[in-house]
């Protein structure tokens, strides 16, 4: 890889076009359910978790809480920090794997909540990778100038699809939501790349056979579980790390920016193992990454959205810094992009 550092936003300001993010927030519900509290569910211990997967505590929303209601009030922080309107947003996306029902899009509901009349919207399924392939999708839709406005949201509620009496599982996940605003900013900071891959040949480790056209629901479909996620854990685990790497080399080398001048990495957080093993298979050191998995587990789509805007609020990122995301989830799919914020 290249150790030059030149200025990416010669390549990626196009025409005088930037897609810049200039809002950023988040939303996760009040609840903590902690390590001890599922000791007393499932047959687990707070420190087969913490040494597994690094996770103390995760989030759970309210039963008369929806993905859309995550999403909005992510998407309302995000808007008081962009200064944008409802009216001004061009286009909502929503990226989940939870969404509302399985039609219409969530993205509807957010629009309709958020009072965004002139607004397309549609939802993303990408999984764990969405939000990174939400910000791509807004990009495009930026910089072919047919918005200037586009809202992006992660948002779910993955304790709707977990089997609370499954340990392999039910440790792993938490709730929330996390939105950026994209505009056109002209020739400013902004999004320099992002890589996206994808292989279905490995549907398999991850996912959830009910409640689609293959296996609509039925009584046998519920008493069979098959509403719930299922995962091998293993696989998974050797997937993500390789995929991940490979899509954050990419990430940089379009760039032509060397992993030292990032100043904060932020990674799909779904379990501390992995993370330490994609930043230290990058050459990253220690202090680069951004870690919030110990507080609210994996929370897919929504969790490098909640961890961008943490890392936004706590002053780890300032004006003119380089960003990394990576992402990687079911599908399989996974995804990186470089942001100078
Ligand atoms: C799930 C995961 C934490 C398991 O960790 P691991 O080190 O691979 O665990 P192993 O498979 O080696 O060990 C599993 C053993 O622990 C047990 N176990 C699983 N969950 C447990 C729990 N919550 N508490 C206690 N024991 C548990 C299993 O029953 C198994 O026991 P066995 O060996 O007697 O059959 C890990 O594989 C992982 O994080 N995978 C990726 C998950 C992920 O990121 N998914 C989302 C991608 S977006």
């Amino acid at each position: 890889m290249s150790t030059k550092f030149k200025n990416p936003r010669a390549r990626f300001n196009f025409q005088g076009r930037t897609c810049s993010i200039t809002g950023v927030g988040s939303y996760v519900p009040a609840r903590i359910l902690t390590n001890a509290d599922l000791e007393k569910m499932v047959d687990t211990s707070d420190e087969w978790i913490t040494s597994r997967t690094g996770i103390k505590e995760r989030r759970v929303a309210a039963k008369n809480e929806f993905t859309s209601d995550m999403a909005v009030k992510a998407a309302q922080r995000a808007m008081k920090m962009a200064g944008v309107t409802a009216e001004q947003l061009d286009l909502v996306v929503v990226a989940t794997i939870t969404p509302d029902m399985p039609f219409p899009a969530t993205a509807c509901l957010v629009q309709q909540k958020l009072g965004a009349r002139r607004a397309a919207a549609f939802d993303l399924e990408a999984a764990c990778s969405g939000f990174i392939y939400g910000l791509e999708v807004g990009q495009q839709f930026i910089m072919s100038r047919t918005y200037d406005t586009v809202l992006v949201i992660g948002a779910e509620k993955l304790s709707s699809i977990v089997n609370w009496n499954d340990r392999n599982t039910c440790v792993l996940f938490g709730d929330g939501a996390g939105a950026a605003v994209l505009q056109n900013r002209p020739n400013a900071h902004g999004l320099l790349t992002a890589v996206m891959g994808a292989d279905g040949g490995k549907a398999n480790l991850l996912f959830m056979p009910g409640g689609g056209s293959r296996c609509p629901a039925t009584l046998e479909t519920v008493t069979g579980r098959l509403h719930y996620l299922q995962m091998e854990g293993r696989e998974t685990f050797k997937s993500a790390v390789q995929a991940m790497c490979t899509a954050a080399q990419e990430a940089l080398r379009r760039c032509e920016v060397d992993i030292s001048k990032i100043k904060c990495i932020i990674p799909h957080q779904a379990n501390r193992r992995i993370i330490d093993a994609v930043g230290e298979r990058l050459g990253a050191a220690p202090h680069q990454l951004f870690i919030n998995v110990n507080r609210y587990g994996n929370t897919s789509a929504a969790s490098v959205a909640i961890a961008l805007d943490e890392a936004v609020a706590s002053g780890k990122i300032h004006r003119g810094d380089l960003i990394l995301l990576i992402v990687f989830g079911a599908g399989l799919t996974w995804g990186a992009a470089v942001i100078e914020w």
